[in-house]
């Protein structure tokens, strides 16, 4: 029996039983090989764009005995069909990064489900979906340090508060995992504006850290 560790574990029970998912950046495969150990995905595509960690998950696949696992040596989505998948995983991967894979693909008003993890600037990330996506649901967990999961419907949905949903998401501070997460970026956003708060030419990027910071402090209160 194959185990995922507890930021793959969260992701994998957010994958709706019978979805065809494809795993964009999948590296080692662990959650194709989870996904269709436990007969959650009749099919996943692993994808990567680099032909070494491609070859890793080949390897991990092949070891492990699973069928059902296509492979697509490919920068984001551009080797995936539309039509192949019902649930897209763009996971450990930074937030800008995720949000660059996303402008470049199909993925905009496609109304498919996505579930994002990104490893860092997770406001960057929200700052491009709310636009143009709906954040149905987020949640943290903690696998060594706080990482978010965001559950991403292609399909525009209006926002209130801006300011409050690109630093704050969807988390809920009442609950434990996702007020360590946004107490880390708290933390993370008041640093970079202490760290220039005395240098003239950085006064607007100042402001812009502080007033993130205080976002996130209120929600927090
Ligand atoms: C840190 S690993 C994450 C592995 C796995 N998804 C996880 O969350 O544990 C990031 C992987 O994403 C791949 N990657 C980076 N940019 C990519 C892109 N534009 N399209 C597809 N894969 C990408 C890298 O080659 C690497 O294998």
């Amino acid at each position: 029996m194959f185990f995922l560790k507890e930021r793959l574990a969260e992701i994998a029970k957010l994958i709706k039983k019978g979805d065809r998912v494809a795993d964009i950046g999948t590296d080692h495969a662990y959650l194709p090989i989870f996904l269709r150990q436990q007969e959650i995905s009749p099919a996943v595509l692993a994808c990567d764009i680099r032909a070494l960690p491609l070859k890793s998950a080949m390897k991990n696949v092949s070891e492990s005995g699973v069928t059902g696992i296509g492979f697509r040596l490919c920068d984001g989505l551009s080797g995936v069909e539309k039509s192949e998948v019902d649930t897209v995983v763009i996971a450990g991967m930074g937030g800008e990064c995720i949000a660059g894979i996303l402008a470049r693909s199909w993925a905009e008003n496609s109304k498919k489900r996505f579930l994002l993890q990104p490893m860092n600037s997770p406001e960057e990330l929200r700052r491009y979906l709310c636009e143009r996506y709906t954040l149905i649901s987020e949640t943290a967990v903690i696998d060594g340090r706080p990482y978010t999961i965001m559950e991403v419907l292609a399909e525009k949905c209006p926002i209130e508060d801006k300011e409050k949903f690109i630093y704050c998401g969807k988390l809920n501070p009442e609950k434990r995992e996702d007020k360590e997460f946004l107490s880390k970026q708290y933390a993370r956003l008041k640093k970079c504006a202490d760290s220039i708060k005395s240098v003239p030419k950085e006064a607007d990027k100042y402001e812009e850290y502080y007033a993130a910071a205080r976002c996130i402090e209120n929600f927090l209160r």
